[in-house]
């Protein structure tokens, strides 16, 4: 199905997808399926739009949550089992377009292809769909979710010191200074819980009250942005002071972080660039 015939917005959005899972996939955060998107487009989706792009019937999935916020909104997904450098190249065949349906409680495919039975959308949908609730009911801005598995922040959360928020951030934040200026509130922990399931999107969603960044313990992380490039760069950001970290270990030495005092003055500039 070709996404990009829509319109613009959505010929972009789906541009925007593609090249950030080129990143991933260079990055090595996204081995075989690893790693999933999605966006709500719905704000791009025109009365004319959705009568070009309405099926007649459409199939229809139930989910295990409810969506009241998200009743007719448009989310462009990744599909599941599919490979982010496949994404890169060919979104159309590796991606859809669904609708969240008038009563909240499932979703339809809105396009997809029948010839491909096997696309569907990305398993970790109801932490998507349960992330874009919230972000639609509290009015924010961000209209993206980004899940991947950076190589350097699963391996921090194999050292049972770190599988704590605080210890973590605190981590974090010390091996460089854009890491507390980009991600002042740092990333919130989720400790280990069956990818997929209805629990791992609960806990999820607790921390995205506080945090734009979600670390899974032993498994991954999901961010959100106004844009894919928005979540990737949070996450980008907190894998390179993990990164510095394991360096400094490799090289032999104990990273010296930086001071207390040096982290308050941070805090204080990121203050500044957000007002
Ligand atoms: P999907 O292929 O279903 O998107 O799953 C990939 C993944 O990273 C699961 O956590
Ligand atoms: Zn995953």
């Amino acid at each position: 199905m070709d996404f990009r015939n829509l319109n613009e917005d959505i010929f972009r959005v789906a541009g925007e997808m593609s090249e950030v899972a080129s990143y991933l996939w260079q990055k090595g955060w996204a081995e075989r399926n690893a790693g999933n998107m999605s966006v709500n487009i719905s704000e791009f989706i025109t009365p004319e739009n959705a009568a070009a792009i309405a099926n007649d019937n459409p199939p229809f999935y139930s989910l295990p949550l409810s969506l009241p916020a998200l009743a007719g909104n448009y989310f462009l997904v990744t599909g599941t089992g599919k490979r982010m450098r496949d994404i890169a190249r060919d979104f159309d065949h590796n991606a859809i377009l669904i609708r969240v349906s008038d009563d909240g409680n499932g979703y339809l495919l809105i396009k997809y292809d029948p010839s491909q039975p096997n696309l569907m959308p990305t398993s970790e949908l109801p932490s998507h769909l349960s992330i874009h609730e919230q972000l639609v009911t509290e009015g924010k801005r961000e209209r993206t979710v980004v899940h991947t598995h950076p190589n350097e922040l699963v391996s921090l959360t194999h050292i049972r010191d770190y599988c704590d928020q605080e210890a973590l951030n605190n981590l974090l934040w010390g091996m460089h200074p854009e890491t507390m200026v980009v991600v002042p509130e740092g990333a919130g922990f989720v400790p280990y819980l069956l990818t997929g399931s209805l629990e791992i999107a609960e806990a999820t969603l607790q921390k995205f009250k506080h945090h734009q960044v979600v670390v899974w313990e032993k498994h991954g992380c999901f961010a959100i942005g106004k844009d894919v490039f928005e979540a990737f760069d949070l996450i980008d950001t907190l894998a390179k002071s993990a990164l510095i970290y394991f360096q400094c270990r490799t090289a032999g030495y104990q990273p010296e972080g930086l001071t207390q005092e040096q982290l308050a003055d941070l805090k204080v500039l990121s203050e500044k660039f957000k007002s």
